[in-house]
């Protein structure tokens, strides 16, 4: 038995210093160590031994448990160092390696020339506001002088959410001017930048949702002339000094007279070119003095004030400065594209 015990302790040294990892050491010690271990049978043949020799041999046997108790230690501290050792090794972090450049990104083309927009009403006193793009037929026809005949109310032209045609996505930004004049009081000088919803297949000059922008101005004595001067002014400012304007008659219902401003083509002078169409002229916007009925509808005497107000396509005057050729491109969002401003 003693044979027994010293051949245990030598095989389970050996074992010990060979096993790489924790989970190796657990195994030995349930192998040698364990209830049904190695150790468990030798010490089974006890009882052929004699009263005397017995409390030697388990004298002997708490030894050998003890060191090869031992040893396990001894062993399981260095495999758990040297897998730390690995592990910060593979983890090693070098703070001397450049960081990665967050990508930034930055500013729509659009809302660049938006924004230029705003800066220049702003400097002349409006005040920028924002509204619902879901409206009521109430705001955005009847109270603008838009009938029920008008084509513009048809299902085929216009997004409705009811059947009777009372609830509908905004079709222009005019209802902007009910709302600012129905919140405030004279003088009003608003601007008023929005998504706007018609039902047009997109193509490369049409798309379902596009941006306008609405300027209303209402005060005792507002002329004409006070229409066309400011709007030559933002002309000059967006497109450069000594640019060519021309007010053409037009028909809106909710302005009398009303007009249409067109620009003389800042790329061919107005001889004729692609970006004019050869037409010498680019429409930029509709305008007028507002209608007396949609003065007095909104609670304001048409016989003390007046007003004039605009509205202008943002996608087409963003299209013009950036030289983009193609509507789509404003709205996909595609990074390589947006990249290039
Ligand atoms: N709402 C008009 C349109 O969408 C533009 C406009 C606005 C005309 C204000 C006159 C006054 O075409």
């Amino acid at each position: 038995m003693r044979e027994l015990m010293q051949a245990l302790r030598e095989a389970a040294g050996k074992a010990i210093l060979e096993a790489e990892d924790v989970d190796k050491l657990e195994e030995l010690r349930i192998k040698y160590l364990g209830k049904k271990g190695e150790m468990t049978a030798i010490l089974r043949q006890m009882g052929k031994l004699s009263a005397e020799e017995r409390p030697v041999m388990g004298q002997l046997a708490n030894q050998v448990r003890a060191e090869i108790e031992g040893l396990l230690e001894e062993r399981r501290r260095a495999v758990s160092e040297a897998m730390l050792e690995k592990k910060l090794e593979r983890e090693a972090l070098d703070v001397t390696l450049p960081g990665e450049k967050p990508h930034l990104g930055h500013k729509h083309p659009m809302y660049n020339v938006l924004d230029q927009i705003k800066d220049i009403f702003i400097g002349m006193g409006f005040e920028i506001l924002d509204g619902p793009e879901v409206e009521l037929a109430a705001y955005n026809f009847d109270k603008l002088n838009i009938d029920e005949g008008h084509p513009s109310r048809d299902w085929t032209d216009t997004f409705y959410f009811t059947e009777d045609s009372q609830i509908l996505l905004r079709t222009q930004t005019s209802p902007m001017q009910i709302h600012a004049m129905e919140t405030r009081q004279p003088p009003i000088r608003v601007l008023a930048p929005g998504r706007v919803y018609r039902k047009d297949e997109v193509d490369a000059t049409h798309s379902p949702m596009f941006h306008q922008i609405e300027g209303l101005v209402v005060d005792k004595g507002v002329t004409m002339a006070d229409l066309k001067a400011t709007l030559n002014l933002v002309v000059e400012k967006i497109y450069g000094k000594g640019t060519v304007t021309r007010f053409r008659p037009h028909h809106f219902p909710f302005t009398e007279p009303s007009c249409e401003l067109d620009i003389q083509c800042h790329k061919c002078g107005g001889k004729g070119c692609p970006t004019c169409k050869g037409e010498g002229w680019i429409e930029i916007l509709g305008a007028g003095m507002v209608h007396p009925k949609v003065l007095s509808g909104c609670g304001i005497d048409p016989d003390v004030y007046s007003g004039w107000a605009f509205g202008m396509g943002l996608e087409r005057l963003a299209m013009g400065e950036y030289k983009i050729t193609d509507l789509r491109l404003i709205f996909e969002n595609d990074v390589r594209f947006l990249e290039q401003f």
